[in-house]
């Protein structure tokens, strides 16, 4: 078992370059099903989630050869299979992402109920639904879900719900469908556009991604193309976070500063100093925080994947602060582990007040999530002294080489293996 030994209590300093985007790289992956062809993909970050889905696409017959650590070239001429395995499928959430794609391209997609993060309840109703209006009946066979088309038609979409996750698959679907497709009250983060822009590079003809409405007219003519993922806007605000935290000084680079806009305007509101220039952002830590209150919302709002590290952050900014999650049911799991760092922190629902204390303690804690770890390693380090993070997996599905980063920033941490021998003498 793998943890992260943190000693706590020195500000981050020096530059950062943040990676790819986890969220817009996991669709895209999928997403080359629909090309036929060769699509080289840079700026890919390198974490398990993209391991898994590069295992997922060779799993369906595609070949994937990496060119650089960042790079890769996926060939999905050569699919012949439109069913993703078990027990690969079931690592993460965005399996679900070659429903659209498989669905897309040969008529039909078979992946199992997707696995990610226990956030409470994860429908994917609002995914069926666009998959039915464009004429695919779903079925649930043994923990699989299975789409079928005999012909997929444009038709006019109002999603109940704004969700990220189903404007991503409507998209893959009714790009190669037949006629136009109109989606309404969609999701506008910016992988949403990362995604139509893949889609376009590819052939496909996506207007409007980064709008509520979405308009796509079908296209079989798709090919092979060379593309660049977006920055991680939720990477760069958990070092913008961590710059603060830490009473720091940290230059962000390789960002798009217009997708950290409520992150950048919430810090400035607590006290930290935050500088934009064109592909970087500069952010100088102030000894005290204050209060505030923050609610997540859907994309332009506050995010709620950086909702879990800002709490780290408030826990002693000085009065009381109010987080309401606007978009999980459950997404206050750390607060328990930063309670045992000597945080006063009341959580109701989706409701978590937070009372300003002097300082964090060390203690051994342990990730729940992949954003609540983040959330506890900013902790740890705001904390002096020597803190313990287990279940650091969770962690490193989504960051790329944080402890390596953190380190080139002056923080001390180091991941360690514990082995499992010593684990069962411990307890
Ligand atoms: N929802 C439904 N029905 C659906 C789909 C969603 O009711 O069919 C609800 C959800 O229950 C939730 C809300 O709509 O209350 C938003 O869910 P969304 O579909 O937008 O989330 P997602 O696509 O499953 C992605 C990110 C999450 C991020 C959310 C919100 C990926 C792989 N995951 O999830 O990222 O929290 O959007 O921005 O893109 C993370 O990176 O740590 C993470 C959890």
């Amino acid at each position: 078992m793998e943890k992260y030994i943190v000693n706590g209590g020195k500000p981050l300093r020096g530059e950062v370059v943040i990676s790819g985007a986890k969220n817009a790289a996991v669709a895209i992956l999928p997403a080359t099903v629909l090309a036929g062809d060769v699509c080289v993909l840079e700026n890919v970050p390198d974490i398990s989630d993209i391991h898994y889905e590069i295992e997922m696409l060779k799993s369906i017959g595609a070949s994937v050869e990496r060119l650089g650590r960042t790079r890769l070239r996926i060939d999905t001429s050569t699919v012949n299979s439109a069913v993703i395995p078990h027990e690969l499928g079931v690592k993460m959430r965005a399996s679900y992402y070659f429903l659209g794609s498989l669905l897309s391209r040969f008529g039909e997609g078979n992946v199992p109920m997707p696995g990610g993060c226990d956030l409470g309840a994860r429908p994917i109703d609002q995914h069926l639904k666009a998959f039915n209006a464009l004429g695919a009946s779903d079925e649930l066979d043994y923990a699989m879900i299975c789409v079928k088309a005999e012909h997929l038609r444009g038709e006019h979409i109002f999603f109940d719900t704004v969700s990220v996750g189903a404007t991503i698959n409507a998209m893959l679907a009714a790009s190669m469908a037949e006629g136009t497709t109109i989606l309404e009250n969609v999701a506008k983060e910016p992988h949403v556009v990362d995604v139509a822009n893949f889609l376009n590079t590819m052939g496909a003809d996506v207007r409007g991604a980064g709008t509520d409405v979405i308009k796509i007219r079908g296209t079989r003519n798709m090919h092979g193309c060379t593309y660049t993922i977006v920055p991680d806007q939720i990477e760069a605000g958990t070092f913008m976070v961590a710059a603060a935290a830490t009473k720091g000084d940290i230059w962000i680079r390789n960002v798009e500063p217009k997708h950290l806009e409520s992150i950048t305007s919430k810090l400035r509101v607590v006290g930290a100093t935050v500088t934009e220039s064109d592909d970087s952002v500069h952010v100088v830590g102030a000894d005290r925080y204050t209060s505030t209150n923050i609610k997540t919302m859907p994309h332009p709002g506050f995010p709620t994947d950086l909702q879990p590290v800002m709490g780290a952050l408030l826990c002693t900014a000085e009065g009381t602060s109010i987080i309401t999650e606007g978009i999980w049911d459950s997404r206050f799991k750390y607060c328990d582990e930063l309670i045992k760092m000597g945080a006063s922190i009341q959580v109701n629902g989706r409701v978590a007040v937070f009372e300003g204390v002097e300082k964090l303690r060390p203690a051994p804690v342990k990730a729940t999530d992949l954003r609540a770890g983040a959330a506890l390693v900013i902790a740890a380090l705001m904390a002096e002294g020597q803190s313990e993070i287990a279940e650091i997996q969770h962690v490193e599905r989504g960051y790329v080489d944080i402890v390596k980063k953190i380190r080139a920033l002056g923080g001390d941490i180091t991941k360690v293996e514990i082995p499992e021998d010593a684990l069962r003498k411990a307890y």
